[in-house]
């Protein structure tokens, strides 16, 4: 049997170990402050299962110090030690009783799972379009943002498609966290409890910009988000209708270059070119794809009129590979992704046909 000084000392070792183990829990801020329905679940399960574990990291470091201690072996003591046989009973109860820690661990989990997984009656439907290296967003009514605005108490159904890679959707004060797959449809739902700001961060290894593929996330009070989402609408249906005169005029003057610049500035920034690269007019600065100020002398590198050259470089980026780069690197998609304006517009506002 255990000897009283001996039950004594253990529960003293315990005591301290736990209070050590739970000021590292509670001194250290291990997670942002929610922010979402979905991350006060998360939470809950995070300390459910880290109050477990500092129980069990008490009692293994009482035993352990105190076997290390009492057993230590005397001077000059050869002796075998004593045979020891098992302790059913004690073997037992380290059998079942982590056994239900563990399970208990699990079915809180599973119930958090599936709860974070629903998205109520009435949710938001926002579709998420992500490639290398950005995010765009579509509301109902083909509203399309490179922003992610949110309503407050209600909860927004994502559904999220690839372009490319494997990507993967995380805003860290919401907890939800799910991964985007080309070729599926993967599905998340996020229930904002605060407005402020935020950020959406690709945490999914797809490239060179990965580090830069984010994009920023706004919650807005109910009516505040329904009076943006009227605003993105109207200017929606606006660009829509300049766009479409913009076509007709090129049309008319028969001249292929005529681009619009002002929508190539406004796509170099939806499109996300400059997540990955440098160039003054759009005041960007990322070094990952070749800097867009040296259009000029690396289309007389390549031997190419400038137009032709950039136009070929966004639709075929693997034709011509400035030295120092590699190819594989730029997507292959924005032939299919950009239209005939959006891509003439990049066009005139890439080769300095300044937009005003
Ligand atoms: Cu997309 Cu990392």
């Amino acid at each position: 049997m255990i000897h009283r000084g001996a039950l004594i000392r253990m529960v003293a070792i315990a005591v301290v170990a736990a209070v050590i183990a739970s000021l590292v829990a509670v001194l250290i801020r291990w997670l942002p402050e929610s922010a979402s329905e979905e991350m006060d679940r998360i939470t809950f399960v995070f300390w459910f299962a880290t109050i477990i574990s500092i129980g069990i990291f008490a009692l293994v470091a009482a035993v352990i110090i105190e076997a290390v201690w009492a057993f230590r072996v005397q001077p000059d003591d050869d002796t075998d030690g004593p045979p020891i046989h098992g302790n059913t009973k004690l073997e037992i109860a380290w059998t079942i009783v982590p056994a239900i820690l563990v399970i208990s661990i699990g079915v809180v989990s599973a119930v958090v799972l599936s709860k974070n997984a629903n998205a109520g009656s009435d949710p938001l439907e926002v579709k998420v379009f992500a490639q290398q290296f950005a995010w765009k967003f579509e509301y109902p009514g083909k509203v399309q943002t490179e922003e992610l605005v949110m309503p407050l108490h209600r909860s927004v159904k994502f559904e999220m498609q690839s372009a490319d890679v494997i990507h993967s959707l995380w805003i860290p004060q919401m907890g939800q966290k799910q991964d985007v797959v080309p070729g599926i449809t993967t599905k998340i739902v996020i229930t904002p409890t605060r407005t402020g700001n935020f950020t959406l961060i690709c945490t999914e290894l797809c490239g060179l910009g990965h580090a830069t593929m984010r994009a920023p996330v706004r919650v807005l009070d109910q009516a505040a988000f329904k009076r943006w989402l009227d605003d993105q609408r109207a200017a929606g249906a606006g660009a829509a209708a300049g766009a479409g005169a913009a076509a007709g005029g090129q049309s008319g003057g028969g001249a292929a270059a005529a681009g619009d610049a002002a929508l190539g500035k406004t796509t170099f920034a939806s499109a996300g070119c400059g997540g990955c690269h440098t160039f003054k007019p759009a005041g960007t600065d990322a070094q990952v794809g070749p800097d867009l100020d040296n259009l000029v002398a690396d289309a007389k590198k390549a031997g190419e009129p400038e137009d032709q050259y950039i136009e070929q470089s966004i639709v075929d980026p693997e034709a011509v590979i400035v030295s120092g780069y590699q190819p594989g690197v730029m997507p292959t998609t924005f032939g299919k992704t950009l239209s005939p304006a959006e891509l003439s517009g990049l066009v005139a506002f890439l080769s300095g046909k300044e937009a005003n």
